[in-house]
């Protein structure tokens, strides 16, 4: 089955609804990688910039670059305060457009199952930082349930929908990154598992995230007025059988961490 691909094609909305968990789970994954201070950073899929944003105000990098394919993500992390010493590139994972030897750190945080041929993409990790240097990355167990909006996505199926998934879901496996980090020569592989939990006010605010945001937003901007109405209905029910109160929703990752081994 041939699914739409999901698109980031708003930064502010993809903050409300994935940028708040990655900075969750981000931190969780830094000081688990725990950088030192004045190292070259490359962030790969950058996005918005929710995450090198955690880099730039603990880290003191000696420079950053942030590569993404999505322009609407990359306005959004430029126009950012905190982000100004970032050089922003519009590029993708499988060809970086850095030379050999380029950085001492590149991370890839919640982007590997978006990258149509994740070894490609580790790769390129691997190629572009120096010897000694640091390939990590932490992304949704999709397969096994971790994706924090999972019952929004279950409740669409439910209702004869499907939201849109990454073409390379299965990715985040702790055995398939394994593998990734292990075939591209990485050494000193070590994984880990994220839990998170994010509370929504109330219903609502967890409503208008979600039809902001891409994935199950996307959708739902394609069913009519009727077919919405029920969902809402049987997601509310499902989420919050008494009613009124915050609703509290998690996420697990899979986090994966190597060394550039001498060339
Ligand atoms: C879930 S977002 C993660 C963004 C950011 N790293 C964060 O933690 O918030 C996934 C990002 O991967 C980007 N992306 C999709 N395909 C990509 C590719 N082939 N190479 C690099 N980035 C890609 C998307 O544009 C999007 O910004």
């Amino acid at each position: 089955m041939t699914r739409e691909p999901i698109r980031f094609t708003d930064g502010a909305a993809y903050d409300r609804f994935m940028g708040v968990w990655s900075r969750l789970a981000g931190q969780d994954f830094l000081d688990w990688i725990a950088p030192q201070p004045g190292q070259r950073w490359l962030d790969v899929g950058c996005g918005n910039g929710a995450f090198t944003q955690l880099i730039v105000k603990q880290y003191e990098p000696f420079s950053i670059a942030g590569i993404d394919p999505s322009e609407a993500q990359l306005a959004f992390a430029r126009q950012h305060p905190i982000l100004q010493g970032v050089d922003f590139v519009n590029a993708d994972a499988m060809a970086l457009p850095f030379p050999d030897d380029a950085f001492d750190l590149a991370v890839m945080p919640l982007v590997i199952f978006f990258v149509p041929e994740p070894a490609q993409g580790v790769a390129e990790m691997a190629r572009v930082v120096a010897a000694g240097g640091t390939v990590a990355a932490y992304a949704w167990d999709m397969d096994g349930g971790g994706f924090p909006y999972q019952i929004v996505n279950e409740t669409l199926g439910a209702v004869g929908r499907s939201a849109p998934m990454p073409p390379s879901a299965g990715s985040s496996r702790l055995d398939v990154l394994g593998d990734l980090w292990t075939t591209a020569g990485l050494i000193g592989i070590q994984s880990k598992t994220i839990e998170v939990e994010r509370t929504f006010a109330d219903f609502d605010d967890l409503w208008n995230t979600v039809l902001g945001g891409p994935s199950a937003g996307q959708t739902l901007a394609t069913m009519n007025e009727q077919e919405v109405s029920r969902f809402r209905e049987l997601l509310e029910a499902r989420l919050q059988p008494a009613g009124g109160s915050p609703i509290t929703l998690s996420g697990r990752a899979h986090a994966i961490r190597g060394t550039v081994a001498e060339r």
